[in-house]
């Protein structure tokens, strides 16, 4: 396991890292990792395929699967930073967006490998939009526990600035649209783990068990 992704312990049950199966610790410690953090250095090409072809075995009703991927490359860098910049100067105020932010800002996707989500509504099958984008959701999943199972941070990024920048520079057919980018990178060395933490399973999980002695009477 990459301790660099850091790991959370199971606090809600007690149960230690060492006794979880592998499926739960890949999943506890999948995280998000920003692209401030990612260092001067490529994914291969072939982990980049790994990843995505986990995505496709997401489930999807009616197997409409109902996506498609782009990497963003060259060009794509400089532009989305532009404008990032750009948005943020026009929609917030100087004091959300102090010009001391404006080169950070710029450099932001310098490091990623940014991978645009595409969501294709299916045309032929009459199933409703929310299932199709809780079946994206199940790829993107996969893509980050593949990433993070490869030493790869990554983050689902779904800022407006990010989904305009999408449908305003990929060709998109009128079933389409974006979901933001899945930017990925190695992380540094050095990346501090910061707390994470998620509810106790008590307050998310009833056992609700409905009497049947009524049911002979
Ligand atoms: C659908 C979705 C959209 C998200 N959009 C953003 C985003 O636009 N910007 C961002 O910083 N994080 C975004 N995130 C990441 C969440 O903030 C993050 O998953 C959450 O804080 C939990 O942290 P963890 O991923 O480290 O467990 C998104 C996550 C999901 C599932």
């Amino acid at each position: 396991m990459n301790t660099k992704l850091g790991y959370i312990e199971d606090r809600s049950n007690g149960v230690t890292k060492e006794k979880l199966h592998p499926i739960s610790r890949w999943i506890r410690s999948r995280k998000s990792t920003y692209a401030f953090s990612f260092i001067d250095k490529e994914i291969p090409l072939s982990i980049i395929e790994e990843i995505v072809t986990n995505g496709l075995w997401a489930p999807t009703h009616k197997m409409t699967q109902p996506w498609r991927f782009e990497i963003l490359m060259g060009a794509h860098h400089k532009d989305l930073g532009q404008y990032m910049l750009d948005f943020y100067k026009k929609h917030l105020s100087k004091k959300q967006f102090p010009e001391s932010r404006y080169q950070d800002t710029l450099e932001y996707p310098k490091n990623a490998t940014m991978l645009a989500i595409v969501f294709q509504r299916s045309k032929n099958v009459d199933i409703p939009e929310w299932e199709e984008i809780a079946a994206i959701s199940c790829a993107v999943q996969n893509m980050w526990l593949t990433s993070t199972a490869r030493g790869i941070g990554c983050y689902w990024d779904t800022a407006e600035a990010t989904i305009q920048y999408c449908n305003e520079s990929l060709e998109l057919a009128p079933n389409e649209k974006s979901l933001g980018i899945l930017y990925m990178g190695y992380p540094k060395e050095e990346l501090k783990e910061r707390s994470r933490k998620r509810k106790l399973l008590s307050k998310k999980l009833n056992h609700n068990y409905k009497k049947i002695c009524n049911l002979f009477f």
